[in-house]
């Protein structure tokens, strides 16, 4: 099984892997604020080489608009008002906020409306203050550094498309959408949420009529992943972005072998399997603090510096970087190669069996 995450994956290695494992392999992975993480497994594990399709470059916010409760969507254009970069859908961005954050949203605009790039955030109360500093921070007029477009997300060819989309997770399912319609394939889009308030997007999937069905928990319950899965035609696609039980519940119902593909998008932090407790001395703060058998040591650094930089989560972005002292460490991510490796780690997924110091 294979888990594809949005982030510095090279965009022709996906290309040439995916047709590969066609048969054998058959999950592809990525969801969360709208901000986006990827990873990519043991079979594809060679080092990453980024190579970037899109740019660095301060884009002018055209607007903010409000999508739906805590959901704001982010038109951005060029200052000068040229072109920008093509993007096919499931392409996300890296914005560097103004506190200095990094963070991942997947494109949620019209791939043909070369004028403009839309993200859309859902504010995370408890998270890590990225969606709250886009939500409160910035203002229409002001300048955003961009980088990407990137894209480990890709709409692979296939003969139609079950899409399921929860909540924020309609971001990079909406140009997918599009984009099926516009090539005639057939599709159909089942997008859950809480209840209609939290679901944005929503008048926009009005013209395609009952292709979309919206399930809302507050009318139908929870929902059953084998019946959302049942919707799939025979060979087609389905491509799936939502929160983590549901991702789950698919990967057990689609496991590697079967006629359908299933491609996921996941924003949240993979889970840590079979884990163990461990200190970590953070040696210029002085302080040691424990890692969980179940959280990252990112996690546990963040309760003594809850400024520590990371982005994705997910080990792909290199945000979390940081150098090791002492200690071996069992490295998890899929950006380091293997000179970096010999004295850092990236914090929000590799962990050790035993006691670390790290530069911190
Ligand atoms: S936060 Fe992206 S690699 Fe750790």
């Amino acid at each position: 099984m294979v888990e594809l995450i949005k982030g510095d994956t090279p965009i022709e290695f996906i290309e040439g892997v995916h047709p590969v494992f066609r048969t054998a392999v058959r999950v592809v992975d990525a969801y969360r604020s709208g901000f986006v993480g990827s990873r990519l497994d043991t079979l594809l594990s060679r080092p990453n080489q980024v190579r970037r399709n899109g740019f660095d470059q301060d884009l002018r916010i055209d607007r903010i608009t409000g999508q739906a409760q805590d959901v704001v969507a982010v038109d951005l254009v060029a200052p000068d008002g040229s072109e920008l970069p093509r993007w096919l859908p499931g392409a996300h961005i890296d914005v560097f906020l103004p506190s200095g954050r990094q963070r991942q949203y997947s494109l949620c605009g019209d791939p043909l409306d070369r004028s403009r790039y839309r993200i859309a955030v859902r504010l995370i109360h408890d998270g890590g203050g990225g969606s709250r500093e886009v939500h409160e921070r910035l203002r229409a007029g002001g300048l955003l550094r961009i980088r990407g477009p990137r894209n480990a997300f890709r709409l692979a060819a296939a003969p139609s498309y079950l899409f399921i989309a929860g909540g924020i997770g309609i971001t990079p399912i909406l140009p997918m959408v599009r984009s099926a319609d516009r090539a005639g394939i057939p599709w159909r889009l089942l997008y859950l949420g809480r209840d209609r308030a939290s679901m944005p997007f929503l008048p926009e999937l009005e013209p395609y009529g009952s292709r979309v069905e919206v399930r809302t928990d507050d009318v139908s319950g929870l929902p059953d992943v084998t019946e959302l899965l049942s919707h799939n035609l025979s060979g087609g696609a389905v491509y799936l972005c939502g929160p983590t039980p549901l991702l789950d519940g698919a990967r057990r119902l689609m496991p590697g072998g079967t006629r359908e593909e299933l491609h996921i998008e996941r924003f949240a932090p993979p889970p840590v399997v079979g884990g163990v407790e461990f200190p970590v001395e953070l040696v210029r703060t002085g302080q040691t603090v424990r890692v969980g058998a179940q959280e990252s040591v990112l996690a546990a650094v963040r309760r003594v510096l809850p400024d520590v930089a990371y982005s994705c989560q997910q080990g792909f972005c290199g945000s979390c970087k940081v150098k090791v002292l002492e200690g071996a460490v069992a490295h998890q991510d899929t950006k380091l190669v293997d000179d970096e490796r010999a004295d850092s780690m990236l914090i929000c997924v590799s962990r050790s069996s035993g006691p670390l110091a790290l530069d911190l």
